[in-house]
Formats: C-alpha cells, structure tokens, sequence
C-alpha cells in the first residue's frame, strides 16, 4: 500500500547515495530541498509524490528526515536513581555515590528485585516513549546483572524487548560494567570468556566503561581481544569523568565508537578523526552531570564520524529524547542542526552496522520516516518541544501526534 508525503517544506537527503556515513567536515553537504516522498509497502520508492497513493500525508511547512536512530542506551533496566541525582546536583561526586554503593551496584539490586514483567512494562513505556520522539532504532545493553546468570537475564529481556517494541532494536553486551561482588576484574573476565560463547549469537557488540570507578585501559584491550574473537564490534565507555588515555588503546582494539569522550586529551584527537571509529558524544549525561564538554567542534571540524546518543539509563542520563538531545549539542557544541541531525541519522545507524538500510532517505531503504512540524532549524531552538507530527517506521504510521492528526488522509 503507498504512502504519499507530500509538499514538504524540506526533505532532507544525503549529498549521494550509498554512503556507509558522512564524516562531520561534509555535514554541510546535507540537502534540505522542498519536496515529496513515497512509501510503497516498507521501503522508501521515490521523491515525488504518487497520485495514486491510498494514504496521503500533507507536509505543508513541515520538514520530512529518516527515523531518528539511539545507538546508545541502557535498556532495559529497572526503576530509577532520582534521589542520586539530587545529590549529585548538591555536589557529591558520582564516584564517591558508586564507592557507598550506589551507581550502577544500586541499579544491579533494583533490577534483581523486579520481576520480568515489571522490567519490561519499564522498558517498554520507555521505548514508546522514544517513538513519540522519533527515534525509530534504538541499541540496548546489558550491565546491570553484575553476575553470570543476571548478565544472561538482562540479555534475554533485551531479546524481549525487541521482539515488542516497535523499533529495530541491537542488543548490545556490556560486559564490563562494575566489578561484581565476589570478583576481583580479571576473574569478571575470565567469567565473561566463558560464558561468551553462549551470549555472542544474540548480540552485535560488546561495551566496557573504563574509569576509576570501573575498568583500566588492560582490561579494553581483553575486551576488544574477546570482541574479535567472537566477530562481534568493540564499543567503550571512556573519557567520561577523567583522562584515561583510552581512546588509542580501543582504536588499537579496533572499536567501532569510543563513547562520552568529555575529557578526551587533546594529543588523542587526530587518530580518532583518522580512524573508522565513531565518536559517540552524550550530551544529556554531560549536562545532568556537570561533566566537561567533549571537543565537539573540534571533532566535527576535523571530520570525525561524530554521533549523538541519550545514553538512556538510570544514573548518568534517565533522558529519552534525540531532540532534546540535538537541542543541548547545538548549544553547548556549537554545532549546526544539520550536524545534530547527521549525528542522529546516518552515523547512528553506521555505529549499529544498520546504514545500508536505514539512517538516510534513500530509494530503496526501509521507510523510517519523521514528518517534523516545521522546518530542522526548530529542533534545537525550541528546545523541550517534541517536535515528530508523525511517526513511520518500517513503512507503517506508528505514531500521530493528535494536533497533527489532520495531515493524514485515507
Ligand atoms: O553511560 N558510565 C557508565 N555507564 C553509564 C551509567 C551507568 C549508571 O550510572 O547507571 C553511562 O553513563
Ligand atoms: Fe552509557
């Protein structure tokens, strides 16, 4: 059945076809012509409108984007650490809340406690949630079972998940989370070795947090070897709170992204913007705590494969939203709303090895489509606005925003 977009204010598009990504220096090179789309069955068909469409969009003033993709995000996980939050924000440091037992160990116990349901119930609303705000792909991970049995749990609801949700979903393993009781780190690993056998079939990639708090630079070089092994990607948690020099050690690993990147140093700028590694930046955990800001003008302007993720977990960032996301990047990077949306689109779904089907509009992928409410330029400028009118993913409407409602005819 076709579905006609028609007489956008903007439709934007990729410079050319078939690109795996486009490295910041090009964002520019983003087009945003008025025009009209047509959805057959699944797949975007064509940028002109089809007279003979059974459903039809009027995106009268509207801009038309590809589905936004969350490459990072900590589903699904169990309850919330607001109490934290209000500490943090009266000035004890996360570390020192993570060392008395909160952190990631307090979102361990409340996931443990929760039944499958109640865990689902959670993750599901929050993954509606991130549909009514465009993103049309999401990454989950494990990291909250701290032990062999909780990591294989975690992983099975992450299955669950997706098998719910609306979105296309990537499981991703984070296998080196926190140091579980009764471990000392390279015993962790050893267990995690073992066990990978059994976890590697149903997961893309494996994570690790490298920080004080967490796990060194030796250990993402064993992660990165287990990753390989296993034909599975190598993505990482450093730079977040303190300079670790982690960056050279997963581009050694081979990463696919290097995540948070708040305190990169400086000297490790040029081989990341060299390599076919994504630099994945989270600007609502840097906001919400007090972090440093990631070079981003500096990695855009040089060419990295940047990308924006939410970060979505219960500690560091309980934010669902790509547009709040691109809102604070623009302000707090300097970046364009092009560049916010390159980092959101195409580059995400890069990180999730999805771009040659999603991530662009581009005749032949799958139809992940936003129709905005006014042009790309609102999205940062309003920021906290929602502003996804209408939602298509894989070709069907999943989501209308009833003030919009009368866009949509069949
Ligand atoms: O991406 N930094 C490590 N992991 C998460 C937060 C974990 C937590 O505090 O629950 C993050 O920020
Ligand atoms: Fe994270």
């Amino acid at each position: 059945m076709a579905l006609s977009i028609d007489g956008a204010l903007q439709v934007l598009r990729p410079p050319e076809d078939g690109l795996p990504y486009l490295r910041h220096d090009r964002a520019g090179e983003l087009r945003l012509d008025p025009g009209s789309l047509t959805v057959d069955g699944d797949t975007i068909a064509a940028f002109e409108s089809d007279p003979a469409a059974e459903r039809r969009i009027d995106a009268s003033g509207c801009a038309v984007v590809p589905g936004w993709v969350d490459c990072h995000t900590h589903l699904p996980f169990a309850g919330w650490r607001a109490g934290e939050y209000a500490m943090k924000v009266a000035g004890r440091p996360y570390e020192e809340i993570a060392r008395a037992g909160g952190g990631i160990r307090a979102s361990a116990r409340a996931l443990a406690a929760a039944s499958d349901d109640e865990v689902l119930a959670q993750a599901g609303g929050l993954a509606a949630e991130m549909l009514r705000h465009g993103t049309t792909t999401f990454e989950t991970k494990s990291g909250y079972g701290l032990s062999v049995d909780a990591e294989e749990r975690s992983l099975r609801l992450a299955r669950a998940l997706a098998g719910r949700a609306k979105q296309d979903v990537a499981s991703t393993a984070l296998v080196a989370h926190a140091v579980p009781d009764g471990f000392d780190a390279e015993g962790w690993l050893d267990a995690v070795a073992a066990a990978l056998a059994e976890w590697a079939p149903a997961v893309q990639a494996l994570d690790i947090y490298v920080e004080s708090v967490a796990f060194t630079n030796a250990h993402l070089e064993r992660v990165g070897a287990l990753a390989a092994a296993h034909g599975l990607d190598l993505r990482a948690h450093v730079e977040q709170f303190a300079t670790h020099r982690s960056v050279p050690v997963a581009l050694e690993a081979g990463a696919r992204s290097v995540d948070h990147l708040a305190c990169l140093h400086h000297d490790d700028l040029p081989a990341l913007v060299a390599a076919e590694c994504a630099a994945v930046l989270l600007p609502g955990a840097e906001v919400l705590g007090d972090e440093r800001v990631a070079p981003a003008r500096a990695l855009a302007d040089a060419g990295a494969i940047a990308v924006l993720a939410t970060d979505a977990n219960p500690g560091t960032s309980p934010v669902t939203s790509l547009p709040l996301v691109m809102g604070l990047a623009v302000r707090r990077y300097r970046w364009t709303a092009l560049e916010a949306l390159l980092a959101c689109t195409l580059n995400a779904a890069w990180v999730l090895r999805r771009s040659a089907h999603t991530g662009s509009l581009e005749g032949g992928k799958r139809a992940d489509v936003l129709v905005l409410d006014g042009p790309v330029e609102a999205i940062p400028y309003r920021l906290g606005h929602n502003p996804v009118a209408i939602a298509i993913a894989g070709g069907r409407v999943v989501g209308v925003r009833p003030d919009c409602a009368w866009r949509l005819s069949e």
